[in-house]
């Protein structure tokens, strides 16, 4: 575990989750959260269980289909107008779910644990709609990031059905703190940079392994919350690789909590932390191109401009780690991580080149840190619009995106011609 504060940091967003605000230049946002909570026995179902073969599960979920890290969601296409879903015992209590047909905007609700909510009928936007996606498409994401869902059941109306989505051609697999997961930003995982770069890119499955404090446990199904520690002790369930195809491409932005000097983490120790996980997502996923995030900081101002807080963190740590990556002594015998034995070994087999530096100074400014020093959602948009770019360039991924990496309430404008 790398960080200290950050676990304090989580800690308090579980006290905040009853009364989150979200915040306009100060202004607070109205947010219309619909109530989906119906009586099931008032309604005619076809019901799927959880481990129905129909459900695409997104991101990480464990054997008991309870969702873990940022952003983990399910998808499925579905006939009829109608889909319910019944939230098991384990989900979090009033935790906000996004929902969307097809590629439309999403909607929110807070699911109850043991309770049906009804989010598709036949009133719900795109519900009328039969193209062009055909048939209808549901995805569902949970947007807070240190709380889960439990799939109990899913349901369509008597005698519909549900249909298995096929997996997207290209899988991008995000490992990051407070902020990837999208901490602070409007919608915490929905409004994330991590999101918006797997949406973004448009024809790619996305998973967000991104919780303060995350490392060893990027190889368990759990993140370290508190909620983890209730459902599993000392023993979370081992994340199995298997059950998705490997990544293509693995970004990983870790350590802007703990280069703070409070934390008191060495820079050997980050940069050993760093090595190890790598190496680790080598040992899974010997196919996967890594890209390592340089770090970022807030700003401040002096005079008259603002200035970012200085050192960048671990900048000479992260250069020469890439570097290390990239010599001909290391790729002839790479090393492998297991995070769960904690065990290194050299492969004995040639690599070719697989590590990759995004250097992120520059992109962000002092307005798009908030007060709470994470991004903005205008920040998480500029650094996702970047990472897109330099994926396209370095591995030439067209963005295929065509329309529906929607970042809910970012709808800006000024509608007078003559201001
Ligand atoms: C719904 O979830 C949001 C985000 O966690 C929270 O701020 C809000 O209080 C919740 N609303 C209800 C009615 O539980
Ligand atoms: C749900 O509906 C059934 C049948 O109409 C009724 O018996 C039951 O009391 C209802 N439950 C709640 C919580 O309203
Ligand atoms: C799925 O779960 C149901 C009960 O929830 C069980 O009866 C069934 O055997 C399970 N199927 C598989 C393939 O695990
Ligand atoms: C910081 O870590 C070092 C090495 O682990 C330790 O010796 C030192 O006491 C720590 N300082 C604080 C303030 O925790
Ligand atoms: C990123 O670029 C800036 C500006 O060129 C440079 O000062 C910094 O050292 C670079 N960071 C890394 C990690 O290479």
């Amino acid at each position: 575990m790398l960080s200290i504060s950050s676990l304090a940091v989580s800690g308090l967003a579980l006290l905040s989750q009853a009364s989150a605000t979200i915040l306009q230049n100060g202004q607070v946002r109205l947010t219309s959260f619909l109530n989906t909570q119906v009586n099931q026995s008032a309604y005619s179902f076809t019901t799927y269980s959880a481990n129905a073969s129909e459900i695409s599960y997104q991101g990480r979920w464990d054997s008991k289909f309870v969702s873990w890290w940022s952003a983990p969601g399910i998808k499925f296409a579905y006939t009829g107008q109608t889909v319910a879903v019944t939230f098991g015992e384990l989900t979090s209590p009033r935790v906000l779910i996004g929902y969307r047909i097809g590629g439309l905007d999403w909607q929110f609700t807070n699911v109850t644990a043991g309770a049906t909510h009804l989010l598709v009928s036949p009133s719900t936007p795109g519900s009328s709609q039969t193209g062009p996606i055909s048939p209808w498409t549901f995805e569902l994401r949970v947007t807070n990031w240190a709380f889960g869902i439990q799939i109990g059941s899913v349901h369509v109306a008597a005698g519909e059905k549900l249909i298995k989505l096929p997996d997207l051609s290209r899988r991008i697999e995000v490992i990051g703190d407070s902020l990837a997961a999208g901490m602070y930003t409007s919608y915490e995982g929905l409004s994330s940079w991590a999101y918006g770069l797997g949406a973004g890119l448009g024809n790619t499955d996305y998973s967000i392994t991104a919780y303060p404090g995350i490392l060893h446990q990027w190889f368990y199904t759990s993140d370290t919350s508190y909620r983890a520690s209730v459902a599993y002790g000392d023993n979370p369930e081992a994340w199995d690789f298997s059950k998705r195809p490997a990544a293509d491409i693995v970004v990983i932005n870790i350590g802007t909590n703990d280069q703070n000097s409070a934390n008191n983490v060495s820079a050997p120790a980050y940069a050993d932390a760093l090595t190890k996980i790598i190496q680790g997502v080598h040992g899974k996923w010997p196919n996967a191109q890594v890209i390592v995030m340089s770090l970022w900081l807030g700003f401040y101002q002096s005079g008259n401009s603002y200035f970012p807080n200085a050192p960048q963190g671990f900048v000479k740590e992260v250069q020469d780690m890439v570097r290390m990556f990239n010599s001909e002594q290391y790729l002839d015998n790479p090393v492998v991580y297991d995070g769960v034995t904690k065990k290194s070994s050299q492969t004995g087999k040639r690599t070719k080149a697989f590590v990759h530096l995004f250097n992120t100074s520059g992109i962000m400014q002092h307005n798009d840190i908030g007060p709470q020093w994470h991004p903005t959602d205008v920040g998480a948009i500029k650094v996702a619009s970047h990472l897109q770019q330099f994926i396209k360039l370095t591995f030439g991924w067209e963005l295929q995106a065509t329309g529906p990496e929607i970042f809910h309430e970012t709808l800006y404008w000024n509608d007078e011609p003559g201001y």
